[in-house]
C-alpha cells in the first residue's frame, strides 16, 4: 500500500487551484439516471471515488465518456438497477443511485453498505422516505430492494439532518405523481449544487438550501449541462495547511461563500483571509501568524462548522497556543485522527464525543495510520509542522477524496513524497 513522507518546516506560499466538490459531484452524478437524454459535467474532480461511481453507473448500463475535468453520462437504455456489494462496499455514497433508479425503473437492488471507520451510518431514513413515497421496500440478503409502478409524491420528515438522505429523496421526487415535501432536509451547499442541476433538467424545485424543499414530480427530465461547484472541504483543507506552517497562499477557483464557519474560526485563531472576485474567476487569500491562537469547535450541519474539517482544526489545535475544546455531533466515532496525532506528541484528551487539547510547541515525526479520508488529510496537515519525516500509511482514503494532494502541496514548498509499494 501506498504511503506518504512529510518532511516538516517549510512555510506554504504560493497559488493551488481548488477541485470541483466531491461530494457534489457523487449525487449529480447519480442524477444522470433520472433522465433518458445526455447530462453533460464540467469541474468533475479526479478522485477515485468519482472513478468508482462511474464504474457503478456503468455495469447499470450508462453510457460514460470522461475526457478530464468533463463527463457525459448517457442512462438511455438501464440495464440493471442493481448497486452490487462490491462496489458499494468501498464508497457509501453508492447509496445515492437508490432514489435516481427506484424512480426511473420502478425498481432497484442496493446492497446495504455497511459500517464504516467513523460510526455505524444508517440509511433508514432513505428508505423510510421511499416508503412514504409507496415503495416497497425490504432488505434482502444484504441488499436494500424497492419496487414501485411510480412514486407518490408525500410529505417526508427525517429523524436528523441527512445530507444523502436528504439527496436520494429530492432526486426521487423529481419523478413523482405529484408533489413532495421534505422537511428537516439538509442545507448543505451540496444539495443546493445537485438542486440546481436537476433544474436544468427540467425538474420542480423549490427551497433547496432550506430546511424545507419542495419538489413538484414531472414524467420525465431532459438532457442539460452543468459545472460542479467548489470543493469546499478540499478549501478549508488547503487553508488549514497554510494556516498552520504560518504561511500565504491564494486559493483559486474557490470562495469563502460556502465557508463562513470554518474562515470564523481560523480568523479567530489569527489569520488574515479575504474573499477576491475577478471578471474570470473567484478565490481566497490567506495570511496566516507565525503562531495559531488554539480554537474551540462543535460540528453541527450547515450552516455550522463541518464534521469533515474536524480532523483538519485538531491538527491546528496541537500546535496551537493555549487550550481548545472539540465535540464532534454528527459521527460517534470520529476521533481515531487523535490517536495517531498522540504518537506526534500532540496533547489530546478524549471524553465521548469531546477532545481537550492543550498546544504543544512542536510535534515530532513518527510513523501514523491514516484511518478515514478526513482523518488522513488532517495527518498531513500536522505533518507539514512535525520535526523530522512523518511517515502517514494506508493513504488510499486520501486518493479518494483529493485530487492530487501532494503535487498541490509541493506546489505550495511542502516536502511530501509518496512511496508506492
Ligand atoms: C455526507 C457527506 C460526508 C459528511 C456527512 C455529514 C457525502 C457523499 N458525504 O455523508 O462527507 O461527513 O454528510 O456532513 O455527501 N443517519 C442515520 N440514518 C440515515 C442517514 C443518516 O442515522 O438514514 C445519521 C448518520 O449516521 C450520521 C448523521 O445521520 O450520524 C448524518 O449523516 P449524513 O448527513 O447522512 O451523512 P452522509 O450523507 O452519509
Amino acid at each position: 500500500m501506498d504511503k506518504l513522507v512529510v518532511t516538516g518546516g517549510a512555510r506554504l506560499a504560493g497559488e493551488v487551484t481548488i477541485s470541483g466538490a466531491k461530494n457534489a459531484a457523487l449525487p449529480i452524478l447519480c442524477a444522470s439516471l433520472l433522465s433518458a437524454e445526455p447530462l453533460r459535467l464540467t469541474n468533475v474532480p479526479a478522485l477515485n471515488d468519482i472513478g468508482t461511481m462511474l464504474k457503478l453507473l456503468a455495469q447499470m448500463g450508462v453510457k460514460v465518456e470522461r475526457a478530464g475535468a468533463e463527463v457525459t453520462l448517457n442512462a438511455g437504455a438501464l440495464s440493471n438497477p442493481v448497486a452490487p456489494y462490491e462496489l458499494v462496499k468501498t464508497m457509501r455514497a453508492s447509496i445515492l443511485v437508490l432514489g435516481p433508479l427506484v424512480a426511473r425503473c420502478g425498481e432497484a437492488s442496493v446492497s446495504l453498505p455497511g459500517g464504516c471507520a467513523i460510526g455505524a451510518r444508517p440509511v433508514d431514513q432513505h428508505i423510510k422516505g421511499l416508503q412514504s413515497m409507496g415503495a416497497e421496500v425490504g432488505v434482502e440478503h444484504g441488499y436494500v430492494v424497492a419496487k414501485v409502478g411510480r412514486l407518490k409524491g408525500a410529505r417526508l420528515f427525517t429523524d436528523m439532518v441527512t445530507v444523502t438522505g436528504t439527496e436520494n429523496l429530492m432526486m426521487a421526487a423529481c419523478l413523482a405523481d405529484g408533489e413532495t415535501v421534505i422537511e428537516n432536509a439538509a442545507r448543505e451547499p451540496e444539495v443546493v449544487d445537485l438542486a440546481q442541476c436537476l433544474i436544468s433538467m427540467g425538474a420542480q424545485i423549490s427551497g433547496a438550501g432550506t430546511d424545507l424543499i419542495r419538489i413538484r414530480g414531472v414524467e420525465k427530465l431532459r438532457a442539460a449541462s452543468h459545472r460542479i461547484m467548489p470543493d469546499r472541504i478540499e478549501t478549508g483543507t488547503f487553508l488549514c495547511a497554510a494556516a498552520i506552517t504560518g504561511g500565504e497562499i491564494r486559493l483559486l477557483g474557490t470562495s469563502t461563500g460556502y465557508l463562513d464557519a470554518v474562515v470564523d474560526k481560523l480568523l479567530d485563531a489569527g489569520c488574515e483571509i479575504t474573499g477576491e472576485k475577478t471578471a474570470k474567476q473567484e478565490s481566497i487569500h490567506i495570511i496566516a501568524p507565525p503562531r495559531l491562537k488554539a480554537v474551540s469547535i462543535r460540528t453541527a450541519p450547515y450552516p455550522a462548522f463541518p464534521t469533515d474539517m474536524q480532523a483538519q482544526f485538531m491538527a491546528i489545535n496541537a500546535v496551537a497556543d493555549g487550550t481548545a475544546v472539540i465535540r464532534e455531533t454528527i459521527f460517534e466515532n470520529r476521533f481515531m485522527h487523535a490517536v495517531e496525532m498522540q504518537r506526534l506528541g500532540a496533547d489530546i484528551k478524549i471524553d465521548g464525543n469531546t477532545a481537550v487539547m492543550k498546544g504543544v510547541e512542536k510535534l515530532q515525526g513518527a510513523t501514523v495510520m491514516a484511518t478515514d479520508l478526513r482523518a488522513s488529510a488532517s495527518l498531513v496537515v500536522a505533518g507539514l509542522v512535525a520535526e523530522g519525516e512523518t511517515h502517514i500509511e494506508r493513504i488510499y482514503h486520501l486518493d479518494r477524496g483529493y485530487a492530487n494532494i501532494e503535487a498541490k502541496l509541493n506546489a505550495l514548498g511542502a516536502n511530501i513524497k509518496r512511496e508506492r509499494a
